[in-house]
């Protein structure tokens, strides 16, 4: 279980460079299984989740080349065994975006039921009812979910509730399915429009991409490709966040500005000085200055284009050294505060009242040791040990590993002071992220 050692006081300078979106490119591996050719894909990101993803597809029949870094070449010939068996998908809930791809390619799909999550309960019922609609007959039995359909109908689908892989999942079964899908209350989110771009470029015929009303017409057969990744937004916004709390000059250069607008509004809004020095989607530069006083802002966390969920944790950690009471709210999911305590452990003084935390700012945060417990908590205590006074060690930081790619690496290249200190792999590293 790897460890990170980080010394905090110090502000960072310089340029670091943004991986592609593991979140974009979890649907875009997925996307894969819809055709026989060969799908190339550049900006993959190297971590964890990505690794796991590969794994699920080459246990399937998938041929894998991995010979070039950040670019992964998959080709689902044959699939030879439709099946996401539990001891991968117990370590990803992702994995439920192959559901929908593999009945629409072979008109059987088996997955494992997700099980329970670090950050509450994270249900499918949304995909599965979504593949009835289009006609797939659902049964469960011995932990499984078998999804059978000769071929998919298009269908009206009308989300209850905004989801971002349940979008991605029926897009991919919608894509090969007979006749028009139209989906509303979709997610709007840019890695379901990147999902998009790729189908798109693949022979499917979609509209309203980055919209809530998606249209599919569905057609017979799908080719192969050759798409890039998006940059990935929440490791931006982490590195704008490093930039201010730490009362840095950061420029965090290939990302996509256009889509960290809700960010750097709530990050301009507590006081930090913030320039869009490229608006470049692929290669956009964002100067990020903390002038070292901050001011106290609430957040209210949102689907696209709102504050996202998956910066909450990361910019709670900068309100422990604004001025003043901020109140941080989460709508989307219903346990995810668990950053708090670690972070009241380093001197934060955070009150939790169900999904509303009071964050009572301008602590002197001081070194501790301190537990990751899923991903974006682990980026939230990075940051938080950036500006504790001494040395934190942190904990179970292959949470970290599942998303960002290199963090110690890319934030030492700017001045901070974090060590990884390797040891024996832990039968914990088991559980979920995001
Ligand atoms: C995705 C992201 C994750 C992010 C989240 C919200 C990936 C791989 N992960 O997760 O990083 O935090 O979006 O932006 O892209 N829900 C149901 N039934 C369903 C599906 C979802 O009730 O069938 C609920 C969830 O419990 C949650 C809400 O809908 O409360 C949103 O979840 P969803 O958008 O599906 O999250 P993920 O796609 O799993």
């Amino acid at each position: 279980m790897d460890k990170f050692l980080i010394t905090g006081g110090i502000p960072l300078h310089g340029t670091i460079r943004i991986s592609g979106a593991k979140n974009s490119a979890l649907p875009c591996m997925a996307a894969a299984i819809l055709t026989e050719d060969e799908i190339v894909l550049e900006n993959i990101p190297q971590v964890k989740d990505i690794d796991t993803e590969r794994r699920l597809l080459a246990s399937m029949g998938a041929e894998i080349d991995l010979s070039e870094p950040h670019l992964t070449r998959i080709r689902c010939a044959t699939l030879t065994d439709p099946v996401a068996r539990y001891e991968i998908v117990k370590t990803m809930r992702a994995s439920s975006l192959v559901l929908g791809p593999l009945v629409a390619r072979t008109g059987l799909a088996r997955v494992a039921m997700p099980g329970g999550c670090a950050i509450g309960g994270r249900p499918i019922d949304l995909h599965l009812k979504g593949l009835e609609k289009m006609g797939a007959t659902i049964t469960q039995a011995h932990g499984y979910i078998e999804a059978r359909a000769e071929r998919l109908k298009g269908a009206h689908l009308v989300f209850d509730k905004i989801t971002v892989t349940g979008t991605e999942d029926l897009l991919m079964a919608a894509v090969l399915a007979e006749g028009e899908t139209l989906m509303e209350n979709a997610a709007r989110e840019p890695e379901v429009a990147d999902l998009v771009a790729l189908l798109v470029r693949m022979g499917a015929k979609i509209e309203g991409a980055g919209t809530s009303t998606i249209r599919v017409e569905g057609v017979e057969s799908l080719h192969g490709a050759r798409h890039r990744i998006i940059p990935d937004r929440i490791e931006a916004g982490t590195f704008l966040v490093a930039g201010a709390i730490t009362g840095g000059d950061l420029i965090v250069a290939d990302c996509a500005p256009a889509h960290l607008g809700a960010v750097i509004a709530r990050l301009e809004e507590a006081g930090a000085k913030v320039e869009i020095l490229s608006a470049d989607p692929v290669h956009g530069e964002i100067r990020i200055r903390g002038n070292g006083s901050l001011r106290a802002t609430d957040i209210s966390t949102e689907e696209y284009p709102g504050f996202p969920t998956d910066m909450q944790a990361q910019y709670m950690a900068l309100l422990t050294q604004a001025e003043g009471a901020s109140q941080v709210q989460e709508n989307i999911f219903e346990n995810r505060f668990m950053h708090v305590q670690e972070l009241v452990r380093m001197g934060a003084n955070i009150r939790v009242e169900g999904r509303t935390a009071t964050v009572h700012g301008a602590a002197r945060l001081s070194a501790a040791s301190v537990m990751c417990s899923d991903l974006r908590a682990s980026a939230s205590l990075v940051l938080g040990a950036l500006v504790a006074s001494g040395q934190s060690v942190l904990d179970r930081v292959y949470h970290m590993d599942r998303g960002y790619e290199r963090i110690e690496e890319k934030l030492r290249g700017v001045g901070a002071k974090i060590e990884r200190v390797r040891t024996a792999p832990d039968p914990a590293e088991e559980s979920f992220s995001d």
